[in-house]
């Protein structure tokens, strides 16, 4: 295991209510005991727009970061009904946003269409958890490396402001399935997406990449081992509280 900060970001999709506080509540207590024990790790978890004000407020100390899940390409304020730009996200106490997760790119959202969402997001400051990852059919046809290239180089800029985006690899086959790729080939394609983003951008660093799709409290054992990787994306398991912590206090088992 390296030295470096290691992530773990809940994301919930269109999961909770106000009642789902007490979920933010239990990982909280948990995790203010943990932090101060286990230090190089960051806890971030993105809900829906109608819960970020009020989660905010609970966890004031700072110790969990709250995230949207994704936003409106227009920088500030416009006349498009029912969308939240990235300005209203950071004004109301998101952190973090993720963008171009495949649930939201199957309904249509265009790698130029994404592009636009990070510029905004950048523009206001908000940390950007950028998802990519291949279909089935792509990796069977062996293009995963192909497909990962033209998102990555399709949506972000040289120009970007690089250290605000962390990548999230999520395989669309792994994404809510219970399967996960191997550590072979794990290994592999995170060190191709690091490589490829620091040449392509001439970054002077390696980004953050983190892995989503199908995280739990077992394989995570699996992952850890993986020292390529700098964190998880948790959908499912992060509405429930005592997978979550589990998929934490495995990690550093
Ligand atoms: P999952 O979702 O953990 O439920 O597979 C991950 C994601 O979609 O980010």
């Amino acid at each position: 295991m390296t030295n470096k900060l290691k992530y773990f970001v809940g994301n919930w999709k269109m999961f909770g209510d106000i009642g789902s506080i007490k979920i933010l509540h239990q990982i909280s207590i948990f995790y203010a005991k943990f932090k101060k024990k286990v230090k190089k790790n960051k806890l971030i978890i993105c809900v829906p727009n109608t819960l970020i004000h009020s989660f905010k407020k609970k966890v004031q100390s700072n110790i969990i970061s709250i995230g949207a899940q994704n936003c409106h390409d227009y920088p500030s304020y416009g006349a498009f009904t029912g969308s939240v730009s990235a300005l209203m996200l950071k004004n109301i106490g998101a952190e973090y946003v993720i963008l171009g997760h495949s649930e939201n790119r199957s309904k249509g959202e265009s790698i130029g269409l994404i592009k636009k969402k990070i510029q905004a997001s950048l523009n206001v400051k908000l940390n950007v958890i950028f998802c990519i990852g291949e279909t089935l059919k792509e990796k069977n046809k062996k293009k995963t490396f192909s497909v990962l290239r033209k998102q990555i180089k399709g949506s972000i800029e040289k120009k970007f402001n690089l250290n605000k985006i962390i990548i999230a690899y999520e395989p669309i086959w792994s994404i809510g399935t219970g399967k996960i790729p191997s550590v072979y080939d794990l290994n592999k394609t995170f060190k191709f997406i690091k490589n490829e983003f620091k040449k392509s951008f001439r970054s002077k660093t390696l980004p953050t990449v983190l892995y989503g799709g199908s995280v739990n409290d077992k394989n995570i054992s699996i992952l850890s081992s993986i020292s390529e990787i700098d964190g998880f994306l948790v959908g499912a398991a992060s509405r429930s509280p005592k997978k979550f912590i589990d998929i934490i206090k495995n990690y550093y088992k």
